[in-house]
């Protein structure tokens, strides 16, 4: 199946794109396995005539808004973000107006049509940098994670209305649970991802985006680790440092959308060049403008 799949990625001249969360036989076939920012950098610098995107509907969507002009696949049409379904352009068009002067900061996990009605994106690893290039003198609105948005906001400094949204596989996550796995692992240091709950992300040793995570264990001097944040990291956790140990906080870190997309279903979508992903040209060109504000600062 692998070999099938490289065969025709190589005659679409298609670029595979993976986030860190997907199952461990797409990471291995992916051209590019990263965090969300990385994934859009990529999308944005491909040469590619194909992008086959293995993670979310958001992501895909975001990289249909960076390169309009290639071909966006998503191999999986039902995988959603249930986070980024918590907000609606219509449901912030409301908001905005209830709350006047305001910049919007919406996380990537979003749609496009609600990237349209915001001022600048987001991911987890650079949200700080986001809202420190914000001027003072204007309130910021924070969608859709709350979660998120309050670890920017004590890492800044700067206080924020925050949306009501959460991402369901992270908040699952609780103190009794991260408090369990140390007693069974007490030399272990936590690593949390800042989707988790704010009492949980309290109790971390270091707190980033998923390839920020990698990196910290792979540089670390301590040889164990429990990890805070959605399964599929384990994988690349265990090829970049495969003599360390590496415990999964809560059996319940799993993100079912991010485990849809499967090998027969790459396959397929490079066989057919679908589902494609694409964005109507109005709402892509004010969205691209909350994308490219973001990876100007970069
Ligand atoms: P990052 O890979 O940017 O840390 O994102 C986490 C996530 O939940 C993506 O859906
Ligand atoms: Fe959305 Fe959470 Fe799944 Fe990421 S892990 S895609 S934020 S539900």
């Amino acid at each position: 199946m692998s070999q099938a799949i490289q065969k025709l990625k190589k005659e679409r001249n298609a670029v595979i794109l993976a986030h860190l969360y997907q199952r461990p036989e797409i990471q291995d076939i992916a051209d590019f396995v990263g965090d969300s920012l990385q994934l859009s950098q990529q999308a944005a610098q491909t040469e590619a005539d194909v992008i086959v995107f293995c993670g979310v509907h958001f992501m895909a969507e975001s990289a249909a808004i960076l390169s309009p002009q290639k071909i966006v696949l998503l191999p999986e049409e039902d995988a959603g973000c249930p986070m980024a379904d918590m907000v609606t352009a219509t449901d912030l068009q409301r908001r905005k107006a209830e709350m006047g002067d305001v910049q919007v900061v919406a996380y990537v996990n979003t749609s496009a049509a609600v990237k349209a009605e915001s001022d600048i994106c987001c991911t987890s690893s650079n949200a700080v940098k986001v809202v420190s290039s914000l001027p003072q003198d204007k309130k910021i609105l924070f969608i859709p994670d709350r979660n998120l948005g309050d670890w920017i906001s004590r890492k800044t400094g700067r206080e924020m209305v925050m949306w009501d949204g959460y991402c369901n596989t992270h908040d699952r996550l609780t103190v009794e649970d991260v408090e369990r796995a140390k007693s069974k692992y007490p030399e272990a240091l936590f690593l949390a991802h800042p989707e988790c709950r704010p009492e949980v992300v309290e109790l971390a040793d270091f707190v980033a985006s998923t390839t920020g995570l990698i990196k910290y264990a792979v540089q670390s001097k301590a040889s164990s680790f429990i990890i805070g944040t959605e399964e599929g990291i384990l994988h690349q956790l265990r090829k970049e440092a495969p003599d360390k140990n590496f415990y999964l906080a809560s059996p319940q870190l799993i993100c079912p959308n991010m485990k849809l997309t499967s090998l027969e279903k790459v396959l397929w979508s490079l066989e057919e060049l679908e589902p494609r992903i694409t964005v109507e040209p109005k709402v892509r060109e004010k969205a691209l403008s909350s994308l490219e504000q973001m990876l100007a600062l970069a």
